[in-house]
């Protein structure tokens, strides 16, 4: 990453890495620019740790599933030994993809031009009319492996044969108080959705971060969890995160209210945790949303810079999703229609940032997961090595700046009675004091 050549000016990086109130936004070109997608493509996905699916996706000997990363085509199969490897799906004879279906369950694969085969850990195992070569043995010329590591269930590839592992990537993501107090690798998708975005990955992952638009995008969302009522986390690692707070008769994100409807909490769940939902961008591209039932799961394909692939799953424990009368589709419909509202917004401002009259905009006071992590993304444009730290804004102090103007704090609300909003002043006082502490799991 240190050796790339800047493709955005000094000037534009600088302005985003300025502390967060001073801070702007990622220039227009960042989200509109082919050569600047292509750098992120070549420097970014190609080296470092990106998830490509989950364990279950190849979970006995001989399923695999293909995926693509920076353009490069690969296999993600399970070996006759149980260990998970990821290859170049590329034969090393003359180049041809060796396997057509984007998944499936296979004894050995065999290249469909001139029938060479390769076992499942990648060694060549037949290459007709080969035997009298010259400096050509099998053992050369298996398929080239790619680094391959897992972590709560999803599967990771890197590209850099040199890079470091991926928990040196995570960061304090897997401490006890972020995701070390669970075990998601045994969850099971009960439901997958894919959407097709024309919006830059980036926009996806700042829209995200943020709940600043819930009032007047998400009304649904709004209701369950008000925009104002929540917290962000400190990373020491490639991610950044935050959380809302349920209002009191809601138990998760579903439609009609909100309900669990006979779904126990995921294990490792705690008192705290049920009344909230934390979201997490797991850098590059992967949203993580921790619901008290369930692991809702964003996986980005970046296809263009105007365009992304979006697979979402809706993870659930395996005894949840065997209880009798099991139906999500009350997490399901609620997200999808979310989703579906966010995909719109950030089409809208592909539009409006390829305008010539748009320059970078600034952050308002409710977006400091935003600048986290467009900081992600200005340290690496940068190539200079430094990691700009993310703040967490005293949020207390911008409540008695807001006071001080005359502001009411409950006056934006979009559709609440007083009661309601007094109720929650109370708790949005508490939620901003651990946001201060910046911790999660007090
Ligand atoms: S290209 Fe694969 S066997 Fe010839
Ligand atoms: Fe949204």
């Amino acid at each position: 990453m240190t050796d790339a050549q800047p493709v955005l000016s000094d000037a534009e990086i600088a302005a985003v890495r300025r502390p967060y109130l001073a801070a702007s936004l990622l220039p227009g070109r960042a989200y509109q620019d082919e050569a600047v997608f292509d750098h992120e493509r070549r420097h970014w996905f190609a080296s470092d740790w990106v998830c490509v699916g989950r364990v279950e996706d190849a979970s006995d000997a001989g399923t695999y599933f293909l995926a693509q990363i920076a353009d490069e085509p690969l296999i993600v199969v399970r070996g006759r030994d149980d260990v998970l490897r990821a290859f170049y799906n590329v034969c090393r004879h003359r180049g041809t993809a060796v396997v057509e279906a984007p998944a499936g369950k296979a004894v050995r694969f065999q290249c469909p031009y001139h029938a060479w085969i390769y076992d499942l850990d990648g060694r060549l195992i037949r290459a007709k009319h080969t035997e009298e070569l010259e400096d050509f043995s099998f053992d050369g010329y298996g398929l080239v492996p790619v680094g391959l590591e897992t972590w709560q269930g999803f599967v990771f590839v890197n590209l850099d044969a040199d890079a470091p592992p991926l928990a040196a990537q995570l960061g304090d993501l897997t401490a006890p108080d972020q995701f070390g107090r669970f075990d998601f690798g045994t969850l099971r998708s009960a439901h997958r959705e894919v959407y097709e975005v024309a919006s830059n990955w980036k926009l996806i992952a700042e829209n995200y971060s943020e709940c600043y638009h819930c009032p007047g995008i998400h009304p649904q969302l709004n209701k369950l969890t008000p925009y104002d009522l929540g917290g962000d986390f400190e990373p020491d690692g490639q991610w950044q995160g935050g959380w809302m707070e349920l209002i009191d008769s809601a138990e998760t994100m579903a439609l009609e209210g909100g309900h669990l409807n006979g779904r126990p909490p995921m294990a490792g769940i705690t008192p705290v945790d049920e009344r909230r939902i934390y979201y997490y961008v797991v850098w590059p591209l992967v949203f993580l949303s921790i619901h008290p039932d369930y692991l809702l799961v964003h996986r980005l394909e970046p296809v263009e810079a105007g365009r992304t692939r979006i697979v979402c799953n809706w993870l659930f424990e395996p005894s949840t999703i065997a209880a009798p009368g099991f139906d999500p589709s009350d997490a399901v419909g609620f997200w999808d229609l979310t989703n579906r509202q966010d995909w719109h917004v950030c089409e809208l401002q592909q539009r409006g940032t390829a305008s010539r009259s748009w320059q970078a905009g600034r952050f308002s006071t409710m977006e400091a997961s935003v600048h986290a992590f467009d900081l992600m993304c200005a340290d690496r444009y940068a190539g200079d090595g430094r990691q700009t730290g993310r703040e967490i804004l005293d949020r207390a102090r911008l409540d008695r700046s807001r006071l001080a103007a005359g502001a009411s704090t409950g006056s934006d609300r979009s559709s609440n009675d007083a009661a309601a909003a007094n109720g929650r002043s109370a708790a949005r006082t508490g939620a901003r004091q651990r946001a201060i502490a910046g911790h999660s799991t007090d």
